[in-house]
């Protein structure tokens, strides 16, 4: 094992072993490649740095009581990144190199992945760019796919714990039929003033509305929104949200906990009925939300009184921690066990 503090992580870059790497020249991809090197010698006209043609992945290995190193669903973020390749008209990786990549990086890296009692673990961090010299706003010719890992701790500092958010009407993070389905840079480009202003003000992250009508909620910064409700999981439906892996897979756990769950959009109006509310995604895991301010209009939505996450939240985070920990049973197939 590394020399860590584990327990301190927070959310950062730190260097590992190894990085797996594949290049797309002559229209095909080439093979998988471990690379000590951190850095990339990349020509100042590559499209990526100009226009944006640039995707990517984030997932978690995760060290179990046993030992044993298990990456989380690792089938539905190669099935993402394909839908931004073909969002951003990039190649498609060849069928089984993203999981590969990804088995490969944590194998590499394993002296890496946090100690089971740390309740840390290895962030994965799969990039894809085109990189053909070219000032002609056109896909490239050539092209990069790389997974590093890094190990992290919580998101927000304090791990599970209430957080207030800010809704901006003054910046969207995507337009209606733009790239907010895709997993690309550009749309954390568009987030980066709104988030800025949020965390000058002493909140966790923006809170963005529908970008057309500002009546239905669409996301919490890098994260998907849920309310609980009358014992119903309820999360909008959005053409410019990110289709969040963690929101489908909590969606899998109310049900079986015998919550109903409602995908569909969600008034601004609906949010005083709400009991529990939370952010969820990779990083965030589940952030619950102490109260959603809308200082243009003076209100303020709280979803919790006394400061501490509800007891839905903390039922859903403990059920899907307890899975990607191996401390109960992987009923779903969601898990990879790395050897
Ligand atoms: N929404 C945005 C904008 C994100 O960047 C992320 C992070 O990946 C999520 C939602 C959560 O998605 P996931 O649960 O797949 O990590
Ligand atoms: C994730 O949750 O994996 C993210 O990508 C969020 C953020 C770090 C961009």
């Amino acid at each position: 094992m590394a020399n860590i503090n584990w327990s301190e992580l927070g959310f950062g870059y730190m260097k590992t072993n190894a990085n797996v790497r594949c290049e797309y020249h002559n229209g095909a991809w080439g093979k998988l490649e471990l690379h000590t090197e951190e850095t990339i010698n990349m020509h100042m006209a590559a499209t990526c740095l100009h226009y944006a043609q640039e995707a990517f992945e984030g997932l978690k290995a995760f060290r179990g009581k046993d030992g044993k190193i298990r990456v989380f669903r690792i089938d539905e973020n190669a099935k993402r990144l394909e839908s931004t390749c073909k969002g951003i008209c990039m190649p498609l990786l060849p069928e089984g190199a993203f999981k590969e990549a990804v088995v490969m990086a944590v194998k590499a890296n394993a002296e890496f992945v946090p100690p089971y009692e740390s309740g840390a673990s290895l962030y994965i961090r799969p990039v894809l760019f085109g990189f053909t010299p070219q000032i002609g706003v056109n896909p490239a010719k050539d092209y990069m796919f790389i997974v590093f890992t890094s190990p992290v701790g919580p998101y927000f500092k304090g791990g599970f714990a209430t957080n207030p958010y800010l809704i901006t009407r003054r910046y969207d993070r995507s337009a209606p039929l733009g790239t907010g389905v895709y997993k690309v840079g550009g749309n954390y480009a568009a987030s980066l003033a709104a988030h800025e202003e949020a965390h000058a003000q002493g909140y966790s992250s923006e809170f963005y509305l529908d970008a057309k009508e500002k009546k239905y909620i669409d996301e919490c910064g890098a994260a998907n929104f849920f309310g609980i409700k009358n014992n119903t999981y309820v999360t909008p439906k959005s053409t410019s949200i990110l289709p969040s892996i963690t929101n489908k897979s909590l969606m899998q756990l109310a049900e079986d906990m015998g919550m109903k769950v409602e995908r569909r959009p969600i008034p601004v109006d609906e949010l005083p009925t709400f009991e529990e509310a939370g952010a969820c995604g990779t990083a965030a895991v589940i952030s619950p939300i102490e109260r959603l301010d809308d200082r243009d209009n003076n209100v303020s939505y709280v979803f919790s009184k006394d400061g501490k996450p509800g007891p839905v939240c903390t039922k859903l985070y403990h059920k899907l921690r307890a899975i990607q920990y191996g401390d109960e049973p992987d009923t779903h197939g969601w898990i990879t066990i790395v050897e």
